[in-house]
């Protein structure tokens, strides 16, 4: 097992005091993260304790511990899981061989630009989410934020780590610019489209940690696969975290439908916006949104990027070592979509070249599992409505289905059949309205705001009106 330094200035499990010259470059790089945790973290409470969980280490059990902190005094550390003996490559040309404990020099431009990318997501969902702690509907919401938020500053330590002890010069920089990058800034925006809109209300926060963040585990869980051992064990501990981050979206889209439930009920009508409510129809519009931005951060159907990490062994496959079939995936195929003017058909590929359209399909059947619960919610109430995903093609900035109108039901239209459905298919500017209307922070412990129900349990064993945050 690693041995955890807690006490040091930067916390961690990688043996930090054991290379000065890496100490003395990170402990140079903190400062700079404190600084843009301060100018472009969360904008309020920026001193409240907050009841929140810090990595300690990376055992089974007891790996966090939950007390009230202030946030720029918490504890980000970098934490890796512990290495599994004699790991072989389980997929690519280099299979079978020894896992890598450093970067080889063919593959390092790639994996470089594989981990700032990941990477640059981290920081970027702490800007786009900065001032929801403005309007968190309970005490218990604005603590799952700032937990959310803390972590994924935790993650970008994770990246400059590796970047910093794997890639020299051209790394430090890299963590440098990680920081200098801005979401939705227009002269050095993040890197991905959908980390540079800032996340609105709390209803789309939700959606993010539902679908965006679900994104995150698929990339993860496949990097978690590489031959590069290190920056396999740090995203297998990043796994661990994210968890909580989805938990979070899952748990907050179920308590709004259960409150508009509860309103439909109360008021007889399934009109519950005049009520404050949000109607099922109008979280219908905001999954359709979030799922279909978050498939784009997949890529194309087909990418010889993809198939080149695989086949050097940098990025596998969701639950590579669970799947049974050859690791090398040049001689099977499989299906992809294919947008034509004459339809929507398919095309038969290798399934090297199509490992982004299989991590899509990975992600879809997982998104499905919330939908599954939440339709249970809304059938027990006697309620005659059904959650769906929009087809794959749907609302789609990248890969086949870029450049038609797609209707939900998986149909390509025309402009004036587009025109005239989308309002009933994405957020309208007015509904947008309404969900912003009803986004007044709640403060006082125990007390929730009117569109939302409060949860069943709370944090860590504390009840609902725990003092989550102390103000
Ligand atoms: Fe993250
Ligand atoms: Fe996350």
């Amino acid at each position: 097992m690693s041995k955890v330094d807690i006490n040091a200035k930067i916390p961690n499990n990688v043996d930090l005091a054991g290379d000065r010259r890496l100490q003395r470059a990170l402990e140079s790089w903190q400062p700079k993260y404190i600084k843009w945790w301060e100018e472009l973290g969360p904008v309020a409470y920026k001193t409240s304790p907050v009841y929140l969980r810090t990595a300690i280490a990376v055992g089974q059990q007891g790996w966090a511990h939950f007390d009230h902190v202030s946030m720029p005094e918490y504890r980000w550390g970098i934490f890796m899981a512990d290495a599994e003996p004699d790991r072989k490559i389980a997929f690519g040309e280099n299979m079978g061989q020894d896992v890598w404990q450093d970067v080889p020099g063919e593959y390092r431009a790639d994996l470089r630009r594989l981990i700032v990318v990941q990477g640059d997501t981290e920081p970027a969902s702490v800007e786009q989410q900065r001032r929801l702690c403005l309007t968190a509907p309970s005490l218990y919401d604005m603590r799952n934020l700032f937990q959310v938020n803390v972590e994924e500053g935790r993650h970008l330590w994770a990246m400059v780590y590796l970047l910093h002890r794997y890639f020299g010069r051209d790394g430090r920089d890299e963590a440098d610019e990680m920081l200098e990058r801005h979401s939705g800034d227009p002269d050095n925006p993040r890197i991905l489209g959908a980390f540079n809109e800032e996340t609105p209300d709390w209803l789309s926060f939700f959606m993010f940690t539902y679908f965006t963040d679900r994104d995150g585990k698929y990339q993860l869980a496949s990097l978690r696969e590489s031959a590069f051992d290190p920056l396999s064990r740090t995203c297998e501990f990043m796994l661990k975290e994210e968890a909580h981050h989805m938990f979070v979206g899952a748990s907050g889209i179920a308590r709004i439908i259960h409150r508009t439930l509860d309103l439909m009920r109360e008021h007889d009508t399934d009109q519950v916006q005049p009520h404050g409510g949000i109607s099922l129809e109008l979280i219908q519009k905001y999954i359709n949104f979030h799922y279909s931005v978050s498939l784009d951060l997949f890529g194309s159907e087909t990418s010889t990027n993809a198939a080149n990490f695989y086949a050097s062994g940098i990025k596998g496959r969701f639950q590579e070592t669970k799947r049974n079939d050859d690791h090398r995936l040049i001689d099977v195929g499989r299906k992809v979509p294919e947008a034509t003017s004459n339809g929507i058909t398919e095309r038969e590929v290798t399934q090297l070249a199509a490992l982004n359209e299989t991590l899509r399909d990975d992600y879809t059947l997982d998104c499905h599992k919330g939908l599954v619960r939440w339709n249970r919610a809304v059938a027990e109430a006697g309620v005659d409505f059904e959650f769906g995903l929009p087809y794959v093609g749907f609302h789609r900035q990248v890969g086949t289905f870029r450049d038609y109108n797609v209707t939900p039901d998986g149909r390509i239209v025309d402009d004036e059949e587009w025109n005239a459905g989308v309002g009933r298919w994405l957020p309208t500017d007015a509904d947008r309205a309404h969900v912003k209307s009803l986004m007044v922070g709640v403060t006082e412990p125990g007390k929730i705001a009117g569109w939302i129900a409060a949860p069943t349990s709370g944090i860590h064993q504390k009840p609902f009106d725990f003092e989550y945050v102390k103000l």
